[in-house]
């Protein structure tokens, strides 16, 4: 099965495979198809930027939790989490897949931290700045806002997504989502944004950095909807790295083997950061399909 498979599946978006093995006829012609129609289709959405107001989430409204899912969101760490972060109180206004989500993130940042003190950084200055890259709905906001207020300092988060209006079956898109999300939040000064464009036009800086599932395959990406072209695993690096204020730091989390591999060469091949990698053993993530990750600091 793939590891993907195994994500919340009953947010605004499911979980997506994350794989590049292209093997057999069948394959093959889903590539074929996928690069022809996905520059169309993105083209598109990408034109007519597809917003709706009204979005809300409550928990009798999304898709029932798998029976893992709901086991993990019943047991004991899960409920340490929700005290711990204070995201209890958000349980009213998120899809039952929302609210495991946002734990579910909690769990890795909060594993992370554990085996590497130093993505906490020291922070001086009143409030931290986050940028998360690649944000799809921001469905890690909730997760990272509550994160860095218990740990470090509040936070104002910067979600950017170069695909922000795809549309769900609700016929609302990712970025009406994300500022329902947003909408949940402490209000921030500067205030919380999600921004619908392409990181590598994006030209300010931040403390923290957070990069989650980057795409370093043209399979995973093709499967996600975006044109080939869109592929530039290391032009992203050098310019997400560059969005790293003196001492900020970036946590990249990936989800094959393969790609954390992938990932430890770039990071390698770049050379201006001091990284290392965090291996979450996959019976400590139980129920999350994300198992790898770098904590990377700009000297
Ligand atoms: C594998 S998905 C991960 C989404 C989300 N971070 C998560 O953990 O579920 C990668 C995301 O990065 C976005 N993306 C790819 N290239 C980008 C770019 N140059 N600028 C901003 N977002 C980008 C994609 O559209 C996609 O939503």
């Amino acid at each position: 099965m793939d590891r993907g498979d195994r994500g919340p599946r009953d947010g605004p978006e499911a979980s997506r495979p994350i794989r590049d093995a292209w093997d057999g006829a069948t394959d093959a012609l889903e590539r074929a198809a996928l690069a022809t129609f996905n520059p169309l289709f993105y083209g598109l959405r990408s034109t007519l930027r597809f917003r709706r107001r009204g979005y809300r989430e409550a928990p009798a409204r999304g898709a029932p939790l798998s029976p893992t899912m709901s086991l993990w969101l019943g047991g004991d760490r899960a409920r340490a989490l929700a005290g711990r972060y204070d995201v209890a109180s958000l349980h009213a206004r998120l899809h039952l897949g929302s609210y495991a989500l946002a734990l579910l993130r909690l769990d890795l940042l909060d594993l992370v931290a554990a085996r590497a003190p130093d993505l906490v950084l020291p922070h001086a200055g009143e409030r931290l700045r986050l940028l998360d890259v690649g944000a799809k709905n921001f469905d890690s906001a909730i997760a990272l806002e509550r994160f860095f207020r218990a740990r470090v300092a509040p936070a104002s988060l910067t979600g950017i997504e170069i695909d922000a209006f795809r549309v769900y079956r609700g016929l609302h898109s990712r970025a009406d989502v994300a500022h329902y999300y947003l909408s949940l939040l402490p209000a921030a000064a500067p205030p919380h944004r999600y921004l619908a464009g392409d990181v590598l036009e994006h030209e300010e800086r931040y403390d923290v950095v957070t990069w989650f599932k980057p795409f370093l395959t043209s399979g995973a990406l093709l499967r996600w909807g975006l044109p080939r072209r869109l592929l530039k695993p290391e032009a992203l690096l050098a310019h997400v790295a560059d969005r790293l204020l003196p001492g900020g730091r970036l946590l990249i989390v990936n989800q094959e083997e393969h790609e954390a591999e992938a990932q430890a060469e770039l990071l390698e091949s770049h050379g201006g950061l001091r990284w290392r990698r965090v291996d979450l053993a996959e019976a400590e993530m139980k129920v999350d399909e994300v198992a790898y990750a770098f904590v990377a600091t700009r000297e």
